[in-house]
């Protein structure tokens, strides 16, 4: 079928905010989102599965500056550096179409209009805003939101703040966006439709300011300098600026929008499932089709960012256990739907008994027999068909719409299941036939080649519907087995594999983990100290005219004794080299940082024009200048070569 004849299938991700390193939950959403874009190819779907990131406000500007550097490279070195989110898609084989950063400049000039049209059109108007921001979250409060006097969402402190600020007419929409969810499928689980609408629709939903003034790190309100657009308008754009929505870049807006599905954790539905509907309301755009609001994995109960002994970088886990075994844990162990709790263990035993025991297993004993029995090739002649294998056959030849109805609903666990019980079925058929006693009498031949036949396409059908969820390893089974067709038409038939198909053996796909071992090895990995974090920078001082920096004498001078100050803990005692004869000396404060012995000889720079005054007793005649951020202290240093009594200017 040619492209154009394809259906479509458009699904998205939430884009992710670069301000910490993604944790195996953020990884979650994204995995899912995959498979089921994987799912819709494989299903013969034209398919645009969009990710990217989230990378304006406050939260980055104020983590940008506390590491020295711009907002900009804040994010692009969290995007697009060593080990940045874009290095774990790559990874995770995560097969986006799109992948678009809201500092793009086609995205920045598309908001600035959107913005301006919904202004125009009376939907935004300028007012003062008076409320709670809890800027973890970059999300405006009022009094009566919060939980305990805390944000409810991440349940964290909130700041007062009064500003003049844009409005975005939500109250406006509240009956409209009721409707929405009340009387439609837009909004899945239907658990989470109770949730919006009793605690935020129906607890009166207030007009939303949708403009900052207190930092400058987002999309600039092109009409009024100094404001910049809310965070939450400006990512929730995305998912139409990527195709093309009022910019040039791309221009295939017409050709997927409206979104088949959003995909959402649960504490963003919220934005979703009322603020993007009411501002593609007021836009007179269509709206997406279904916003699914999944569950959060949690560690021992709670959020996952405090790791707590559990090591979550997905990194380090798939490093350890392979990509697909990580992708396949996050669907298989939890409902997507719902909360779960993570641990290791979890995962160490969900590899063993999954995926090393049942699929592992089944495919290399599969593969040994016909090997062993067959000579690697299983004879077409000698198939016969026995009453007692349509179980098995049936299950598998019927797996294909158990596991599409599970996969339509999202239950991603669900379709696991389903392959998992035929699988777990097939290791009890070849107790039941028991292939090693066939294989003894001649006269079973033709028997032990159907046992071995309806083991391979049983694996075939298997390997070939866990694609969107393996598909390394589908592949690599499907290699092994010889089966040419994993298309989904093939995976509906029974009897797709060739009856004389040759079959190669491999390593053991996933080998079995000792769990013991390997918890005692993560515990070790999650002793090793966190990276500390980079110490706020200081205040910016007033600034000052030049011949004020012009009155501050800084020379250069070489450490001829250094010693530490008796009864002092702080002070050092310097004699220095200052390049006019006479030895100076100066104490400084830094014997937390430097023993004496560490300076003697070196090149440092003191001011020189400072009064003397006393310290411990003892005489100072200037100041060795030091570099300080947060708690540390380093003294400056020059190259050896720079003569004493050079000044610096
Ligand atoms: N930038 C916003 C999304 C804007 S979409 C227009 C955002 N970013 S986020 O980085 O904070 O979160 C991205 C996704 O990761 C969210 O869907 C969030 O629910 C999900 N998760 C973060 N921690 C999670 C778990 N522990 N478990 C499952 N998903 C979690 O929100």
């Amino acid at each position: 079928m040619c492209d154009s004849c394809k259906k479509k299938f458009y699904i998205t991700t939430p884009i992710y905010y670069p301000s910490d390193k993604l944790h195996i939950g953020h990884t979650y959403c994204t995995v899912a989102t995959d498979a089921m874009a994987r799912y819709k190819r494989l299903r013969g779907y034209d398919v645009m599965f969009l990710t990217g990131t989230d990378e304006h406000g406050q939260k980055i500007e104020t983590r940008a500056k506390s590491a020295g550097i711009t907002p900009q490279q804040f994010v692009d070195n969290i995007v697009t550096g060593e080990k940045g989110v874009l290095d774990l898609w790559k990874l995770m084989n995560i097969s986006y179409d799109r992948f678009i950063r809201t500092t793009d400049d086609y995205h920045v000039a598309a908001v600035q209009k959107i913005f301006k049209k919904m202004y125009d059109k009376g939907d935004i108007y300028k007012g003062k805003y008076t409320g709670m921001y809890c800027t973890p979250c970059e999300s405006f409060w009022t009094e009566s939101q919060l939980k305990d006097g805390k944000c409810p969402d991440c349940g964290r402190d909130c700041q007062p703040a009064e500003e003049e600020a844009y409005f975005f007419k939500l109250s406006k929409y509240a009956q409209p966006v009721r409707d929405l969810l009340t009387n439609t499928d837009f909004l899945e689980p239907k658990s989470r439709v109770h949730e919006m609408v009793n605690n935020f629709i129906d607890a009166g939903l207030e007009d939303l300011c949708v403009s900052r003034t207190s930092f400058t790190w987002g999309v600039p309100v092109d009409f009024d300098p100094g404001h910049v657009v809310y965070v939450w308008v400006d990512a929730l754009f995305n998912y139409t600026t990527a195709l093309g929505f009022m910019n040039d870049k791309y221009d295939d807006y017409k050709d997927w929008w409206p979104a088949d599905v959003h995909f959402v954790g649960k504490e963003i539905v919220r934005f979703h499932s009322i603020i993007w509907p009411a501002m593609l309301m007021s836009m007179e755009m269509p709206l997406p089709k279904k916003v699914y609001g999944h569950g959060w994995l949690l560690l021992d109960g709670g959020k996952m960012s405090k790791s707590k002994g559990n090591v979550v970088d997905p990194q380090v886990l798939a490093d350890r256990y392979g990509v697909d075994a990580l992708r396949f844990f996050l669907l298989r162990s939890f409902p997507f739907g719902s909360d779960g709790n993570f641990s290791n263990e979890l995962l160490i035993s969900c590899i063993n008994t999954d995926l090393a025991n049942d699929l592992g297993n089944l495919v290399s004993r599969t593969v040994a027999m016909v090997q062993k029995y067959f000579g690697g090739t299983l004879p077409l002649a000698q198939l016969e068909d026995a009453e007692k294998d349509a179980e098995l056959t049936t299950m598998a030849s019927e797996l294909h719409a158990r596991y599409e109805t599970q996969m339509e609903s999202y239950a991603f666990q669900n379709a696991l299941g389903e392959i998992f019980s035929v699988i777990s079925r097939a290791n009890k058929y070849i107790d039941e036939n028991a292939p090693w006693v066939l294989a003894k009498d001649e006269n079973n031949r033709p028997r032990l080649a159907r046992v071995m036949y309806n083991l391979l396409e049983t694996v075939r059908i298997c390997a070939g519907l866990l694609q969107p969820f393996m598909p390394a390893t589908s592949e690599e089974i499907m290699r092994r087995i010889g089966a040419e067709r994993t298309d989904w038409d093939s995976l509906c038939v029974y009897g797709g594999l060739k009856a004389d198909t040759t079959v190669v053996a491999g390593n053991a796909l996933f080998p079995r983990i000792d769990a013991a071992k390997e918890l005692e090895e993560l515990e070790k990995l999650n002793a090793k100290p966190a990276e500390p974090e980079a110490d706020p920078l200081p205040e910016p001082l007033p600034p000052i005219c030049f011949d004020d920096f012009c009155k501050v004498e800084m020379t250069v001078v070489k450490v001829l004794t250094c010693e530490n100050v008796k009864k002092s803990e702080k002070l050092l005692k310097f004699t220095l080299d200052d390049g006019s004869g006479t030895p100076r000396q100066i104490l400084s404060g830094i014997a937390k940082y430097y023993k004496p012995e560490e300076l003697i000889g070196k090149t440092l720079v003191a001011v020189t024009n400072l009064p003397p005054r006393k310290m411990m007793g003892q005489e100072s005649c200037g100041m060795i200048l030091s570099a300080e951020r947060g708690e540390k202290l380093q003294v400056v240093m020059l190259d050896d070569s720079v003569p004493a009594g050079a000044r610096l200017v």
